[in-house]
Parts: C-alpha cells; sequence; structure tokens
C-alpha cells in the first residue's frame, strides 16, 4: 500500500509510539570505558585534547573503573604510560609493569569487572612505533614483524597471566593473533579470549590518543603496518586472517568514518564485532560542544547508536561512563 493508504509518520506521532517500533537500543552493556594509567599516587592528569579524560595512578584508576562498574559499563581497556621507554618496549611487560600492577588492583578492587589489556609497544618503545626498529634494504627504518610477534606474545602472556579478562593486540603486525594464541595456549592460559584490533586503519583521527598515551612516533608514519583508508576488501581479508588464527573478537577502528566496514564484517561473519570511536571521533564532537555549536549528549548518543545499528555488539569509546548516565 502507498501514500495516501500508508503514511510513514503515524508510528512517528507519539514517543511511545516511535519506542515501539525502534530497531537499534543501545545500552551500557555494549560500551567499554579505556583508561590511561601511569606510576605514581593520587594522580589525575587531565588530557588536554580529550576533555574529562585523565592519566590516572593506579588508585584512582580502581576508583575511577569503580564508577564505570557503578554504571554498568561491563569492560574497560587499559592503556599503559611508563616512566622509562627502550626500542623494544620492554617496560611493557612483566611484574614491573604499570599495567601488569593496574590489571592485579582493579581485579582484586572489582572481580566482576571486565579487564581488557591493550597489548601493543607503541606506549613503551622510545621510538613510538608498535614494534622493534630494523633496517629495510633501502636503507630506511621499518617495524620488523617477526621479532615484534615475539614482543606481543610476552607482553599479552604477562598480562594474562596478571589476571586479563581479555587481551587485545592493536599492533597490526601479521600473524600476532596466531603468536599470542599460541603462547597463551602454552602458558595454560587457553581460556583468555582475545579482542584483536583487525581492521585498524592508518587514521588521522588518532591524534588526541598519541597525547594521551604520549605515544606518537618519533619519525615515519605507522603505514606500513597499519591500513590504508582506501581498502575495504583488504579490511575483510584481514578480518577473515584473525578469525582464522582464533580471535574470539574481531575490531573495525575507527567507527564512525568505516561504519560501511562494520556492516560488511557483520554480514561477511556473523562474529562477535567490536568497534572503536576513537579519540578524534571523541574531541571532534567535544570541541563542537564546548563552541556551543552541537549539543554533545545528542550527538554522542546519536554516534553511538550508528556504529550499533551499522552492526557493532560491542563499542569501545571515551563516552562509556557519560552515555551510561545519559540512558539510565
Ligand atoms: C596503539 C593504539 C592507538 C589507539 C589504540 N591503540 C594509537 C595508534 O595506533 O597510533 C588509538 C585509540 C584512539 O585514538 O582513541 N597501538
Amino acid at each position: 500500500m502507498n501514500f495516501p493508504g500508508y503514511r510513514m509518520r503515524r508510528m512517528r506521532r507519539t514517543p511511545a509510539l516511535r519506542a515501539m517500533i525502534r530497531e537499534t537500543k543501545l545500552s551500557p552493556e555494549d560500551l567499554i570505558m579505556p583508561y590511561f594509567v601511569r606510576e605514581g599516587e593520587g594522580i589525575e592528569r587531565p588530557i588536554a585534547s580529550m576533555p574529562g579524560n585523565s592519566q590516572l595512578s593506579i588508585d584512582c584508576l580502581v576508583a575511577r573503573a569503580g564508577e564505570s562498574v557503578a554504571l554498568g559499563v561491563p569492560a574497560v581497556i587499559l592503556f599503559g604510560i611508563p616512566e622509562v621507554k627502550d626500542p623494544l618496549g620492554r617496560s611493557g611487560s612483566g611484574p614491573e609493569s604499570v599495567v601488569y600492577r593496574a590489571i592485579q588492583a582493579l581485579k582484586s578492587a572489582h572481580p566482576e569487572l571486565v579487564v581488557i589489556a591493550d597489548v601493543c609497544l607503541c606506549e613503551y618503545t622510545d621510538h613510538g612505533h608498535c614494534g622493534a626498529i630494523t633496517e629495510r634494504r633501502d636503507g630506511q627504518p621499518d617495524v620488523d614483524n617477526d621479532v615484534t610477534l615475539d614482543l606481543l606474545t610476552e607482553m599479552a602472556v604477562s598480562y594474562a597471566e596478571a589476571g586479563a579478562d581479555i587481551v587485545a593486540p592493536s599492533d597490526m603486525m601479521d600473524g600476532r593473533v596466531a603468536a599470542i594464541r599460541g603462547g597463551l595456549d602454552a602458558g595454560g592460559l587457553s581460556e583468555i579470549p582475545i579482542m584483536a584490533y583487525s581492521a585498524k586503519f592508518a587514521s588521522s583521527f588518532y591524534g588526541p590518543f598519541r597525547d594521551a598515551a604520549e605515544s606518537p612516533p618519533q619519525f615515519g608514519d605507522r603505514k606500513t603496518y597499519q591500513m590504508d583508508p582506501a581498502n575495504a576488501e583488504e579490511a575483510l581479508r584481514e578480518v577473515g586472517l584473525d578469525i582464522e588464527e582464533g580471535a574470539d573478537i574481531v575490531m573495525v577502528k575507527p567507527a564512525l568514518p568505516y561504519l560501511d566496514l562494520i556492516h560488511q564484517v557483520r554480514e561477511r561473519f556473523g562474529y562477535p564485532l567490536a568497534a572503536y570511536n576513537v579519540s578524534g571521533e571523541f574531541a571532534m564532537i567535544k570541541a563542537a560542544a564546548q563552541a556551543g555549536w552541537l549539543d554533545e549528549r545528542a550527538a554522542a548518543l546519536e554516534g553511538l547508536l550508528s556504529i550499533k545499528r551499522a552492526g557493532a555488539d560491542l563499542i569501545l569509546t571515551y563516552w562509556a561512563n557519560d552515555a551510561a548516565r545519559w540512558l539510565a
């Protein structure tokens, strides 16, 4: 039936009617809150480019994560800011590392909280790249894929031993999911899932995060390992490989500029899917809201809802706590 017999506006007449036919629902359970942890005590160092977010010492992290728990946000993901950096990112692994101790503290204070450990070297290397550096045949420096696999595996195993519920490699080395899976299984940690940053693009939207994590590359860029924003087929190939290698959750990152891929990964693989609403997506709306140009709450919730509508099951977002509050 067509107009005038059929009228789309009938079911839009009242809030209750609109709610009855709402197809997508956003809930706090869908959200994962990122936190940045550093050494010290009583430290909450605000991140200028990400208003409302801070670098936190472990004690403050435990308190903040308590807010997430109270708001019904089921999971957090941790990024570490170490005191010392070296070419191999050694300070990122082992019982001395800040994330290791943060995981232990979080799990003992909030046993029900799902603690996800981001696994990558860029916060811990003095050159800021996501792996060990080697010299190519043309004399240019580049990240050495296979050497990096061992370093990532060591890091992932150490975080799992600390009590992390999920490990999440964000480095984009080839073969890292299989390497980490092998390391976890050999270490008696076969129950620990891997959330793989599968289709992670070399994006300009990571700018504020690199301030927050003090991790910008000191030379060059990440284009020899992160993906070309032009490539969708390749992104699907990346996702397929990570699934074959044993990923339990796959991810598309960033989220809003890549909704087409979130949708395609959902359709093609029907696999648990996360999307990372990254720092630049957050900063844009924050800045526009501060200028009085748009309503932060409405814009943020619309973006998050759209990421879900596109097909994501889980959303990593700096609005996780605020969104849970708004949805309550
Ligand atoms: C590190 C990492 C990055 C992000 C998550 N893990 C930055 C990068 O790859 O440069 C970005 C997150 C964000 O922008 O919110 N590998």
